[in-house]
């Protein structure tokens, strides 16, 4: 994406901004109390529904004046023209010079409307149509190890997008699942995962996935040689036959000694953490079965469809991510809490801490001027109730304002109505407490620890059900929600220079703790670890 001319390169130095800057003067007194007290309407007002998903924003420190200067923020920033090119195709990952067409990987080949589309197209229905054989056959059992007997397990070694996206969607969808295949993930370069991933494998019937888009990442090559290793020590005789791979350099795994015919393959105009919905997303559609995916991937075209044409005051995808920049540079909050009320979602707070941190963790511009405000908040969180008994003291009391992301489905699967019910009532409980408070009661002076001020604010997400639709349009929402906050940070959402550096640092010190040598122009510290790491001190 060219910097566009009429787009200010910085927006703290746009009017918008310095209209919010004094609106927060304003506003950071206000309790949320009195502005529900002011406003019957505001549950309404602020809240929307989209195909299924309710979207209840009320509870935020912001009012009509609020969004309305958020919103000429966005003008400001362009954003109807950032959502067009990202759709469109143009270089949106200005440092890597290409497209980030994630949305191209849910596009119905007949809704395809970008210009030269049908290249993108092609490739994507051609990989969905390889796939679905490829699954067909391993649900049929006609997919067979070398002993004949069908696979029976699967392990997905991947890690960052080609493990995050693939583990949160195989365990939501538990429900959905169409086969007996058992799908397993290894992802950290530490011995003991994939140990003991190995140790509950049979290896005459385990097929490895080695799900790399570079097929240059050391700890997934590290954990593929393992399996490798492990298959010959257990007499496989045919160990390419016991791989397949998922990549955009399927020259690498060719070299790595994988088959080319069963190598399915993902595109660099996809980021690692937007490729779920690409062949990465394997494990889960053998899981749940291609129509399952198909599904989801629809699910994920609503949300594009709403993203693309949804006038920006009801662009669900803008709402948000304009609320995540209030709190972020006008209440200087660092984090984000994802809280979701569904055992399904406990690895939802992971996912988005990739695609949000990695995609937004940045301060250099995209017209390489330095960034002078803060970007991506840090993402973290865990299910509902647990989260209640270990982190939310620190919500409700702590000094931090922390806002939160509830999410919760209203139908449960097990016919457990009430027991679900107790879910759902701790869910908005807790939004309603970080809200309210407590008040101050008449013993207020002598007991004040126990006070809860309130103020602080949620998002509350509610779904029917755990489809496999809802989770596309949630992870879509999301994706959108992180790219429109880097239009307005004017930064890339789509590189990640920040990890290399530590990669080949690790590389270096990999091949001293082999050799037992300390490269003298390391740094005190470090030179100090490496010994005793060596067992030289
Ligand atoms: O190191 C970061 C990263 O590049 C992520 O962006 C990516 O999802 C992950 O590593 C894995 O990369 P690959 O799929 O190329 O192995």
């Amino acid at each position: 994406m060219t910097q566009v001319g009429r787009t200010p390169r910085n927006p703290a130095a746009t009017p918008a901004w310095r209209n919010l800057k004094n609106h927060h003067k304003k506003i950071a007194g206000v309790h949320m109390v009195d502005l529900f007290a002011a406003d019957p309407e505001r549950p309404a007002r602020f809240a929307s529904e989209i195909d299924g998903l309710f979207v209840d924003y009320s509870k935020h420190r912001a009012t009509e004046e609020t969004f309305s200067l958020l919103l000429a923020l966005a003008g400001e920033m362009d954003i109807p023209h950032a959502i067009q090119q990202l759709f469109d195709g143009e270089r949106v990952n200005n440092t890597e010079k290409r497209p980030a067409l994630h949305t191209a990987l849910r596009t119905p080949p007949d809704k395809a409307v970008l210009p030269g589309s049908r290249h993108y197209t092609a490739q994507v229905s051609s990989e969905l149509s390889r796939m679905e054989e490829f699954i067909g056959e391993l649900h049929a059992g006609a997919v067979a190890g070398w002993t004949g007997h069908p696979v029976e397990t699967l392990v997905n070694i991947g890690i960052g997008g080609s493990d995050l996206g693939p583990r949160l969607a195989t365990d939501a969808l538990r429900p959905y699942r169409r086969s007996a295949l058992r799908i397993r993930f290894a992802a950290n370069v530490d011995p003991v995962e994939i140990n003991s991933v190995l140790a509950d494998c049979n290896p005459e019937t385990t097929l490895f996935i080695v799900s790399s888009k570079s097929f240059a990442t050391a700890e997934t090559l590290a954990n593929a040689q393992r399996a490798q290793h492990w298959l010959r020590n257990n007499g496989c005789s045919n160990v390419p036959a016991q791989f397949i791979a998922i990549t955009a350099n399927p020259e690498a795994a060719v070299k790595f000694g994988l088959a080319p015919e069963r190598i399915f393959h993902i595109w660099d105009w996809v980021g690692g953490r937007y490729s779920v919905w690409s062949a990465t997303g394997l494990p889960m559609a053998a899981s749940v079965g291609m129509e399952n995916f198909r599904a989801f991937l629809a699910g994920a075209h609503a949300m594009d469809m709403h993203f693309r044409t949804a006038p920006l005051p009801r662009n669900l995808p803008v709402l948000l991510a304009l609320l995540d920049i209030w709190y972020i540079n006008f209440f200087h909050c660092e984090s984000l809490a994802v809280i979701p009320y569904a055992h399904a979602l406990r690895l939802l707070p992971q996912y988005l801490g990739q695609l949000c941190m990695e995609s937004n963790g940045k301060s250099i511009r995209r017209d390489n001027g330095a960034v002078r405000y803060p970007t991506a908040a840090i993402v973290w969180g865990g299910e509902g109730t647990n989260a209640q008994h270990a982190f939310m003291q620190l919500l409700h009391q702590g000094t931090h304002l922390v806002p939160v992301d509830f999410l919760a489905g209203l139908e449960c699967d097990d016919g457990l109505r009430e027991q679900h019910n107790l879910l759902l009532a701790n869910c908005i409980a807790q939004s309603k407490a970080l809200m309210l408070g407590n008040g101050n009661g008449p013993d207020a002076e002598k007991r004040k620890y126990r006070i809860i001020s309130g103020n602080k604010p949620s998002t509350t997400i509610l779904y029917e059900r755990l489809t496999p639709e809802t989770l596309g349009k949630l992870l879509a929402l999301y994706e959108h929600r992180t790219y429109v906050q880097a239009c307005l940070w004017n930064i890339n959402a789509f590189d990640q220079w920040g990890v290399e550096l530590g990669k080949s640092l690790a590389s270096g010190i990999h091949t001293e703790l082999n050799g037992g040598t300390t490269n003298p122009a390391h740094d005190a510290s470090t030179r100090n670890l490496i010994r005793r790491c060596s067992g030289k001190v």
